[in-house]
């Protein structure tokens, strides 16, 4: 399979380290420790920054600060959407003010997808799951890039910026970023650096630091944002980011909402999930049960293992032990995957209740 990142697509595995290097990011190191609260950043799924220092300082000092996010509503949310969705509602809960793009202009420009469809699956999903895993609707404006306000001035102040900012890109500079380039993913990649960038225009914030936390695919939006922001008169504060990996999909490879064999949707059914966990979840077993003893299991590639750590085994301790019941070969993959479906069930279970009762804040977002 050919590997091939752009942030329009991902197509087989992914070397980090290779992307790291390449994007000139950080490692992300010492976090002060309300951090270690959240088991992405405690267990290192979040792995990258650039600029972070500047969203440290306003917390520690107390000052205001915006995490900028944006969806692309193409598909059903999964558990690897989870992990943006956790960060940024942990950010809400620090204080930060959370901005929250539908990407259905991306969506229809880069995917094809209708406006309509976007909006309906922005609400009746992504937005309902938002809600259901602790977004609060104080200090969060989600909007549609297609329908930023009705509010004239502040929606004339996100096109103008879309605008300003295109003379401050070069055609070189797409092409070199994304490989390929059309007018309808240039109008894109404006409008993603307007959605990172307008919080800082006095029609909103004004002059505030934003972080935008992103799977590291998405890295060359944030490229281009950074550059271009830095060329406009005045300078807007520069952006800070974080990246994290991904989740892996249940074979291995990325998750994709074009495969549903790849993922757990949070409306997977009990039956579901376990159907896709012990058929398609990626096993670092071995081949026969007297191996797996003698040897033990490879927790690296182990997807149940994976989904444990990030999303579904909080505890550290029982973690551990998992950890060392497997790689002994005490614990068998069929034992692993049963705790996997276990822990997953028991979380979607009080989810999918939470989901139903979020219906009534819906409107709350929506202006
Ligand atoms: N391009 C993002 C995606 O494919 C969506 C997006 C639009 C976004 N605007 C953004 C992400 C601003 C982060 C910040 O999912």
């Amino acid at each position: 399979m050919t590997n091939k990142v752009t942030p329009w697509e991902v197509q087989g595995s992914v070397d980090y380290e290779k992307l790291i290097k390449e994007f000139g990011v950080s490692p992300l190191k010492e976090l002060p420790s309300v951090f270690n609260d959240e088991i992405l950043f405690r267990r290192k799924l979040v792995v990258g920054h650039r600029d972070i220092q500047k969203i440290l300082e306003a917390m520690k000092s107390k000052k205001p600060f915006v995490v900028m996010t944006g969806l692309m509503p193409t598909g059903k949310f999964h558990i690897g959407h989870m992990t943006i969705a956790r960060q940024f509602i942990f950010y809400q809960k620090l204080g930060a003010k959370l901005y929250i793009a539908v990407a259905d202009l991306e969506a229809y420009n880069a995917r094809g997808q209708s406006l309509e469809d976007s909006r309906k699956n922005a609400i009746e999903d992504y937005l309902l799951n938002y809600i259901a895993l602790g977004l609060s609707p104080k200090n969060c404006d989600f909007y549609f890039q297609s329908d930023r306000s009705k509010d004239g001035k502040k929606a004339s102040a996100y096109y103008r910026l879309q605008n300003l900012l295109a003379r401050h890109a070069s055609f070189n500079e797409f092409k070199a970023v994304y490989g390929e380039i059309s007018p309808g993913k240039m109008l894109s990649s404006l409008l993603q650096a307007a959605d990172m960038l307008h919080p800082q225009l006095p029609e909103f914030e004004g002059k505030v630091p934003v972080l935008v936390p992103v799977g590291i695919d998405q890295d060359p939006h944030l490229r281009i944002a950074r550059d271009i922001s830095q060329r406009i008169k005045p300078p807007f504060i520069q952006l800070s980011s974080t990246y994290n990996i991904f989740i892996p999909g249940l074979g291995g490879g990325k998750m994709s909402s074009s495969d549903p064999n790849s993922y757990i949707a949070l409306t997977d059914s009990e039956k579901e999930v376990e159907n896709k966990i012990k058929k398609y979840a990626f096993s670092g077993g071995r081949d026969t049960l007297e191996e797996h003893r003698k040897l033990g299991g490879n927790l690296d590639i182990d997807v149940s293992f994976q989904y444990l750590k990030f999303l579904f085994e909080e505890d550290d301790k029982k973690l551990k032990k998992i950890e060392q019941d497997y790689r002994s070969g005490k614990l068998t993959t069929g034992e692993l995957k049963e705790i996997t479906i276990e822990k997953i069930n028991n979380f979607l279970k009080e989810h999918q209740k939470k989901r139903e009762s979020a219906r009534k804040l819906v409107g709350k977002f929506l202006d």
